[in-house]
């Protein structure tokens, strides 16, 4: 079947056609493929075209598409059944594993999906402290439940503003949204609701406006004046944990959160997320505390399976130098090439993820990245998807790198980007 042909079918079944809406290609306008199958660094779609991937499931896939040793232990716990509604050994050596690897984790609990772990989180952090409001920073995402799908006004007048149908106002009046980066207005708000602040989230590398860094002096005061009043600081890594670097964002920030967020990277591709941190935060959750928080299929053996090894490939000598290595490459390179055209651009990574800009100077928040040129994004978008390179299908997201993505399939991707440069710039004359 084509996939102009599916997309048709899929929609009268499926809302939008799709199970999660940026897959719909909605901000770049066109047909969304769909995939047959993935190795490595290359997705297959229906109609046997292969694209080099950097999207990696949204940063879930580090390790490569169809990794043999991945696949293997999971058929390995494959027959044994499927979810068994009771502990299991292997959720113990998860949980410790993750402590390991994370020091500010002292305990852990598990859960499906990035959404599941935020929520869990701040409910967590609003029993723990028993105060109200919550931080997050304009741009940032961390999953779609009530409280956090706010709307960004100007700073701590920002009440009161579902940005989705179905929030009722009440959900999210106890949410302030403040700019990223702004470091005079997240002292201001805790000056305003000096013992109201239960915690503040953020996303310590930002994927979700596209690649936006954290300034250090932003992120240290960030953790000062979470201890200071009492609150909890929440990192959500559920795209930075184990995909910037072994020791996750908090790891080259050298911050310690009180609670981190971990997803994607830490189950490979299966729904596994998670959540942990102090021992006397986690230990208000039930069956401890009075927190509630639970899920059937929490811990579920095959999901649990991949994460284990992931979490044991990525330990390899030289995986992050690797994926360092690629995203210096691979964006330094368009870099050269938009420059060799005169396109605005400028690019920045860290780790398996990268951000590219088609503006001159490096985003520090979302209305710098609203700046960027949409049309020629979404015309370089779709120029490379043409050829056979597929980039996250909007803006406002970040880039990924796997651990199979190499040399060649660099410099295939720079060739196609430097003729997409040549057409993009000859357009604009
Ligand atoms: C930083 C961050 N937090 C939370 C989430 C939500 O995770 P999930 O889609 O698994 O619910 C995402 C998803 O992209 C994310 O990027």
């Amino acid at each position: 079947m084509l996939n102009n042909t599916l997309f048709i079918e899929a929609k009268k079944y499926i809302p939008g056609g799709v199970n999660s809406p940026v897959r719909s290609f909605n901000a770049v306008g066109g047909t969304p493929f769909f995939t047959a199958k993935a190795k490595d660094h290359y997705l297959y779609d229906i109609e046997e075209n292969r694209y080099i991937d950097y999207v990696c499931s949204w940063g879930a896939n580090i390790v490569g598409h169809a990794n043999e040793y991945v696949c293997r232990e999971v058929s390995d716990v494959l027959m044994k059944g499927l979810s068994f509604g009771t502990p299991t050994e292997m959720e113990v050596c998860f949980a410790k594993e993750i402590t390991k690897l994370l020091p500010s984790i002292e305990k852990f609990r598990t859960v499906n999906s990035g959404t599941e772990a935020t929520m869990s989180a701040i409910r967590l952090a609003r029993g723990y402290t028993n105060k109200k409001y919550i931080i997050k920073f304009n741009g940032c995402y961390h999953g779609h439940s009530d409280s956090l799908l706010v709307k960004a006004g100007s700073g701590l007048a920002t009440f009161k503003n579902p940005s989705s149908g179905g929030v009722p106002e009440e959900a999210v009046q106890h949410t302030i949204v403040l700019e990223y980066n702004n470091t005079q207005e997240l002292i201001a708000a805790f000056e305003k609701y000096p013992n109201q602040i239960a915690c503040v989230i953020i996303e310590p590398f930002a994927g979700n406006m596209n690649f936006v860094r954290p300034t250090l002096k932003f992120i240290q005061i960030l953790r000062k004046l979470c201890t200071d009043y009492k609150s909890v600081l929440i990192f959500d890594e559920v795209m930075t944990g184990f995909r910037v670097s072994l020791s996750c964002a908090q790891g080259l920030l050298d911050i310690k959160p009180d609670l981190t967020c971990l997803g994607k990277v830490i189950g490979g591709g299966m729904p596994l997320a998670g959540f942990g941190g102090r021992a006397d935060i986690m230990d208000n959750l039930a069956p401890l505390g009075s927190v509630y928080q639970a899920g059937t299929l929490s811990g579920n053996p095959l999901s649990v399976a991949a994460g284990l090894a992931n979490l044991e490939l990525i330990q390899k000598p030289g995986f992050y130098e690797h994926l360092n290595t690629i995203s210096h490459m691979l964006t330094k390179g368009l870099l050269e090439s938009a420059a060799k055209h005169r396109i605005a651009f400028c690019s920045d990574y860290i780790g398996g993820m990268f951000g590219f800009y088609f503006r001159e100077t490096i985003p520090q928040n979302m209305s710098d990245m609203a700046q960027g040129n949409i049309q020629i994004f979404n015309s370089f978008f779709h120029k490379m998807l043409k050829s056979g390179i597929y980039f996250a299908p909007s803006m406002y997201e970040a880039g990924f790198i796997c651990a199979t993505h190499n040399v060649d399939a660099v410099n295939t991707t720079l060739d196609l980007a430097d003729a997409a440069f040549a057409q993009i710039a000859s357009d604009l004359l």
